[in-house]
């Protein structure tokens, strides 16, 4: 224990000369964003408690308790309250979360880990309300019904005779691990970690191409458990060569959380070398909000805000851990900087959305230029991460 304390210090004693040079994302300017975003979820209240729909995007407004999305509204209030310390959001978000209790059992695919997770796990986090734990137990249950033990891994989607999936995973499916590696440390259950850590290794070896990015899809045979192909949904639509920047930002943030529960150094390695290959790419611009693909800026300017949040949260769960770790706190400040910018924060305070600027599927015309609600959440834990970081140096 006393060797992991002196290694951490010794990581982040290497952020010391960068704290201080972010001008743009000092405390007032992050207290201003929570103070906006506390006024986006206000505007968002009523639709939400009269009909129990919650926020989604720009264009698709307020979906229902069945969409992925649907965590992220009770989660955007518990980060708030998290950072305020404010009762009556804290009310609110105990509300939205109770407003999702039917998706325990939501089977129809992989995004119970997305939805339940950032609700009733912040909830539990922050409270430590026994029944927030009972619930995160269950959804974890129901997560393991879409396990297939020839391919090792959860079924996100259903089969698709129209595109030839015969078992579809895809790279998001890695964030809904975190669930069930909570609920290990919260059971003593080892199905669940046995299960996490399985399809996190049928990633590992079939997802990601030499350089380190990877497609949006991987199909397998569910009889065998054999790879059949790579394929894309989200992203660029060539499979050899397609690099979506918010699936290679799943990528990155999974692997981190992956090595932060197991301590498996392969998890380690791999989000380095998934951080190298988003870090250094030469279509990155240089405000570091990435195009909707690393590999076709060609084809479309278009950026993806959310890609940029959940790379930046990403980076700096892995700061602590990685010997790169003044690389990554470096670039995720100059993420949130530019994030916290005007060019991408919508200052308004008109609408129900913190960031401008995001993709949701740019080749399916889907939510493009948007407001996404999950590009709010990862921006708000990535402003929380980097406040932690900072405090936990003595600097402020
Ligand atoms: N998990 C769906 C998406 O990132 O678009």
């Amino acid at each position: 224990m006393k060797q992991i304390v002196l290694l951490a210090v010794l990581l982040f004693s290497n952020f010391l000369p960068l704290i201080a040079q972010e001008p743009g994302l000092n405390d007032q300017r992050i207290a201003r964003i929570f103070s906006l975003e506390k006024k986006y979820l206000q505007n968002a209240w009523d639709h939400v408690k009269t009909t129990g729909e919650m926020p989604r995007s720009t264009q698709k407004g307020f979906q229902p308790i069945e969409d992925w999305t649907s965590g992220f509204y009770a989660g955007n209030l518990w980060l708030t309250y998290e950072f305020t310390g404010d009762k009556k959001i804290l009310k609110k978000a105990r509300q939205a979360t109770a407003l999702l209790e039917a998706d325990k059992d939501l089977t129809l695919n992989h995004d119970i880990g997305f939805i339940m997770y950032c609700s009733y796990g912040n909830g539990y986090r922050l409270t430590h309300d026994k029944v927030y734990k009972d619930i995160l137990m269950h959804a974890s249950r129901t997560a393991l019904t879409r396990y297939n033990p020839q391919v090792q891994s959860i079924m996100s989607w259903d089969p698709q005779p129209e595109r030839d999936w015969k078992f579809p995973v895809i790279i998001d499916n890695l964030m809904n691990l975190e669930m069930l590696l909570k609920t290990t440390a919260l059971s003593n259950d080892s199905s669940f970690y046995k299960v996490a850590l399985a399809h996190a290794n049928t990633t590992l070896k079939n997802q990601y191409r030499a350089d380190y990015s990877c497609s949006h899809v991987v199909d397998y045979d569910p009889g065998t458990g054999a790879f059949r192909k790579r394929d894309w949904n989200n992203g660029n639509s060539d499979p050899a060569t397609a690099a979506w920047s918010r699936g290679q930002a799943w990528g990155l943030y999974g692997f981190g959380f992956l090595y932060r529960d197991t301590r498996h150094k392969k998890y380690l390695e791999q989000a380095d070398h998934i951080a190298g290959y988003i870090l250094h790419h030469p279509n990155m611009p240089n405000d570091m909000v990435p195009y909707w693909d690393y590999s076709a800026p060609q084809i479309s300017t278009m950026r993806d805000a959310s890609a940029a949040a959940i790379t930046a949260s990403a980076l700096l769960q892995l700061a602590p851990l990685s010997v790169h770790g003044k690389e990554y706190f470096a670039a995720a400040a100059k993420i949130l900087t530019s994030l916290a910018s005007p060019e991408y924060l919508n200052e308004t305070g008109q609408g129900i959305f913190l960031l401008k600027h995001a993709t949701g599927n740019y080749l399916r015309k889907s939510e493009l230029d948007a407001g996404l609600v999950y590009a709010d959440y990862y921006f708000l834990e990535a402003l929380l991460r980097y406040r932690a970081l900072k405090k936990k140096m003595g600097r402020r």
